[in-house]
């Protein structure tokens, strides 16, 4: 087989970049290890930026989208001395965040690519790449017991944090920057209408938040420890222990059937540069951040905008000006997201190394932010996303 651009991965930054590219009629194959129920029964993240939904938008893929989300025009913080409430239009210039399920996501881009008539290989597992630093680059990979090859123009490896391509720069090519936290987040999603507003609760025991997916359903987080057995939390304790960290007024917290239930890594990892040759990484297979501030899922479809752009350029008039410069524009608004998340994460948690003056920081920290318009008006513009770099 052969394509113009072989794309790694069908989570959200192979099919944004697979629409994107389809639009502006370059031909690609994406190559999905997993099954296409898998991947779209894989609960994630929520939260998409404005940037994110205007680009559903424009792709034409917001019909359901429009019907089904919730629109979030505020964000709660509580802490010990008080409420801190995020006016975001307020203090955005007009801009909100919107939920709707990244699974959601995925099931729309799945469908409509294969309304197009364009190409998915769901459980096609890619085990190789071949020729990244000439002109002819190949993805080896396995499907239904057989190996294959697809010959390509372009690689784009969107194939999160544990795929393949990242590997496949050769040594010494890639700096690699890491930070674990000492936690992780225990993920719920339930039968029961969400409270009021997206919360994110800074308290003794540790970090909770309180999101959701639509008016019946509550997504909720509690920071756990990193290793975790998310079977330890019965549905009870788990209610009992939002309650007390949420310091849930009377009838506040509405309670109801958990049917899914997961921990979460909290890391920083960013790989750079992005590009090696003819591979270009996109999305977690380049870099995760923290989910404080649930930037991940915005994050990659930023790369893919940029990378397709790159790509049009390249196709329509041979130029690689912008594919030179993919790495470095994607990095900026990487290391801002890396920035914003590890400060929402150090503002939030609690970390069991810190020493009472630490605590006493954390603290003086929120009382800043709940007496000032600038330091609420930095989280703000940073949840419903920041400006689009290369414009
Ligand atoms: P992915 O969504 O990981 O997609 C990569 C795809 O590549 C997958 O479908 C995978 O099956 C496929 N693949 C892997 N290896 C191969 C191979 N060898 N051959 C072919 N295909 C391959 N972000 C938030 O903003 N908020 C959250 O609450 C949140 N929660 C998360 C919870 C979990 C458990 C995880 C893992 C992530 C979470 N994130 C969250 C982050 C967010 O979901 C990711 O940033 C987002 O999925 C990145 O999209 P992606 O397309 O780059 O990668
Ligand atoms: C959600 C996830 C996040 O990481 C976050 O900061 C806010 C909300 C969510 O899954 O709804």
């Amino acid at each position: 087989m052969r394509t113009q651009v072989g794309i790694i991965g069908a989570g959200p930054a192979g099919l944004f970049l697979s629409h994107l590219l389809f639009r502006e009629g370059i031909d690609c194959v994406v190559l999905e290890a997993r099954s296409r129920a898998h991947i779209e029964g894989r609960v994630r993240a929520g939260v998409l930026e404005q940037g994110t939904v205007d680009l559903m938008r424009e792709l034409g893929l917001d019909a359901r989208l429009r019907r089904e989300c919730m629109i979030d025009n505020a964000l709660d913080i509580r802490f010990r001395d008080g409420l801190i409430h995020l006016d975001l239009p307020a203090l955005s210039a007009g801009k909100c965040a919107t939920i709707y399920g990244q699974q959601e996501v995925v099931k729309d881009l799945v469908a409509a690519r294969l309304a197009d008539g364009a190409p998915i290989a769901f459980e096609a597992e890619v085990a190789a790449l071949d020729g990244i630093e000439t002109a002819a680059p190949a993805i080896r990979y396995r499907v239904d017991g057989r190996d294959e090859t697809l010959a390509c123009d372009m690689i784009a490896g969107c194939d999160g944090f544990h795929g393949v391509s990242r590997g496949a720069f050769p040594p010494g090519a890639l700096t690699t920057y890491d930070r674990i936290f000492p936690f992780g987040w225990l993920g719920i999603l339930s039968e029961s209408p969400p409270i009021r507003e997206m919360t994110y609760i800074n308290h003794a025991h540790g970090f909770a938040l309180c999101s959701r997916r639509s008016p019946r359903v509550s997504r909720h987080y509690l920071q756990v420890a990193a290793d975790e057995d998310p079977d330890r939390w019965s549905d009870a304790r788990f209610w009992d222990e939002l309650a007390v960290r949420l310091g849930a007024g009377a009838g506040e917290l509405v309670t109801g059937r958990i049917f899914q239930k997961g921990v979460t890594p909290v890391r920083s990892f960013v790989a750079a540069p992005m590009r090696h040759g003819r591979l270009f990484l996109a999305g977690d297979a380049a870099h995760i951040v923290p989910p404080t501030g649930a930037k991940g899922l915005n994050l990659a479809i930023a790369d893919v905008r940029v990378l397709a752009r790159a790509l049009v350029e390249f196709f329509r008039t041979g130029a690689s000006a912008r594919l030179d410069r993919y790495s470095d524009t994607c990095l900026k608004r990487v290391w801002k997201t890396v920035r914003y998340s590890t400060y929402m994460t150090r503002l939030l948690h609690r970390f069991d190394a810190d020493s009472p003056f630490d605590r006493q920081l954390q603290l003086a920290e929120l009382a800043y932010v709940a007496g000032s318009r600038t330091g609420q008006a930095m989280i703000a513009e940073n949840y419903v996303g920041l400006p689009f770099e290369d414009e």
